[in-house]
């Protein structure tokens, strides 16, 4: 069963080509683009902003996912959605009235999603799974890609997994950071349904087949 997503993440692509990059995503067997926005507040980085995910909107054929890594998200959902955003998500860290940001980003269209940081409690979104999309599981401390995969994240999908089944409710866990061919196994067959990947696609020597060999990693069943 290969029903995972693949989200190639932009951040470790090469700046410098980027069209080519989308292009070669687009013709990819990836399902979303992730794009990673730093504000240098939220997170001790600085990426990217409204106009690089617009010029890239323009090339994209896959859907933007939108990954905020910024304090107050709630004052540019609308900016981003514009510049081609198809799925926001804003960090639980960030949103002190987070049922009321999930609603407006589904105003707007786009799929909802609410990232948690490795040191969060899962069950802080319990009470908001019925409102939202997916959930975008850290699986490094955000602002920087390149990191190691932390291995306790395994046990918030698990405990994530089965909460989403017994409330019998549609939530992806899309799991980011330290993702690759590695470790894919044990994450889908934990319970993750959308990967992440950018320096294992984008530092290997062919990234449309490393792509490719994510796809098709394939589990009978999550633990
Ligand atoms: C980290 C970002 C990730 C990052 C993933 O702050 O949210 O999306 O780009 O990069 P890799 O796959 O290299 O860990
Ligand atoms: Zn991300």
């Amino acid at each position: 069963m290969n029903s995972h997503l693949i989200a190639p993440s932009v951040l470790a692509s090469n700046f410098l080509a980027l069209e080519t990059e989308i292009k070669m995503i687009n013709e990819s067997q990836a399902d979303w683009i992730h794009l990673d926005i730093m504000d240098g507040r939220f997170v001790p980085n600085i990426s990217f902003g409204l106009p690089v995910v617009q010029a890239i909107s323009k090339v994209a054929k896959k859907l933007l996912d939108v990954h905020l890594m910024i304090v107050e998200p709630e004052k540019y959902l609308s900016a981003f959605h514009q510049a081609g955003a198809g799925a926001i998500s804003v960090h639980i860290e960030a949103c002190p009235h987070l049922h009321r940001t999930i609603q407006e980003i589904k105003q707007l269209g786009c799929k909802a999603g609410v990232a948690i940081n490795p040191h969060t409690d899962v069950r802080l979104l319990f009470d908001i799974l019925e409102d939202i999309d997916f959930v975008c599981m850290m699986s490094v401390n955000p602002g920087f890609g390149g990191q190691k995969f932390i291995y306790r994240t395994l046990e918030k999908i698990k405990v994530l997994k089965s909460e989403i089944i017994s409330r019998n409710c549609n939530v992806l866990i899309e799991v980011d950071g330290g993702v690759g061919l590695q470790n894919i196994e044990v994450l889908l067959s934990t319970g993750a349904d959308i990967l992440v990947a950018g320096n294992s696609v984008f530092s290997s020597k062919d990234p449309m087949a490393e792509i490719a060999k994510m796809k098709q990693v394939s589990v009978n069943t999550f633990v």
